[in-house]
């Protein structure tokens, strides 16, 4: 059995994006959101998804650390954009506990917005433990763990387009250059 697996290819992708940005389209006239990609994994779903929007939607990132346990986090790099008063839609690449984006939204919350709402392109809804609101949902899927199109590991694998399945995570952190000798060979 082959322990790594193209699950969703690149055209996949770029239909689905094409369909959130339209369901954004439609939902916020007039309201000229701002789009909020938490780096470094929204990274190229932001910057796809942001070309299916209108050209008043503003863009901007922000990024965080975790601390402590329960997968707590602090804003380390923040936006330069003041989102009091506006429509802001946090753009993540996957939600899995859902802890980060439950945390990130009470900070958020604090400043105000006019309303506040997520796009992720990956709800791994069997893993949730805190209950979170996502409104725009690329793919749900199990529980494997993914790589590409934002999603890494230890900061590799990012920038593949299409995203990948580890269903051996033993085999592949002893061989870490599979995917690379897979993705290069042409052999998806
Ligand atoms: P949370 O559990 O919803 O707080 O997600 C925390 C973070 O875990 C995500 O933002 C990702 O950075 C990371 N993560 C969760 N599942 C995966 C995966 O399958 N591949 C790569 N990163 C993941």
């Amino acid at each position: 059995m082959r322990s790594l697996v193209e699950v969703v290819d690149a055209a996949t992708i770029a239909r689905r994006v094409a369909e959130l940005g339209a369901a954004i389209t439609a939902d916020y006239q007039d309201k000229e959101p701002v789009l909020l990609g938490i780096l470094n994994g929204a990274v190229p779903f932001l910057a796809d998804l942001s070309r299916h929007v209108p050209p008043e939607a503003e863009i901007d990132f922000l990024s965080l650390t975790r601390f402590g346990e329960e997968g707590r986090v602090n804003i380390s790099v923040d936006s330069a954009t003041s989102i009091a008063g506006r429509h802001v839609i946090v753009v993540e690449d996957i939600v899995d506990t859902g802890l980060t984006l439950s945390y990130l939204h009470g900070l958020l919350a604090t400043r105000r917005p006019a309303s506040l709402a997520t796009a992720t392109l990956i709800d791994k809804v069997t893993r949730r433990i805190v209950d979170v609101d996502l409104r725009y949902r690329g793919f749900e899927v199990g529980d494997e763990f993914l790589l590409g199109y934002g999603l890494d590991w230890n900061g590799r694998y990012r920038n593949l387009p299409s995203l990948w399945a580890v269903l051996d995570l033993a085999t592949f952190q002893d061989d870490p250059d599979s995917l690379a000798r897979q993705v290069f060979a042409g052999a998806g």
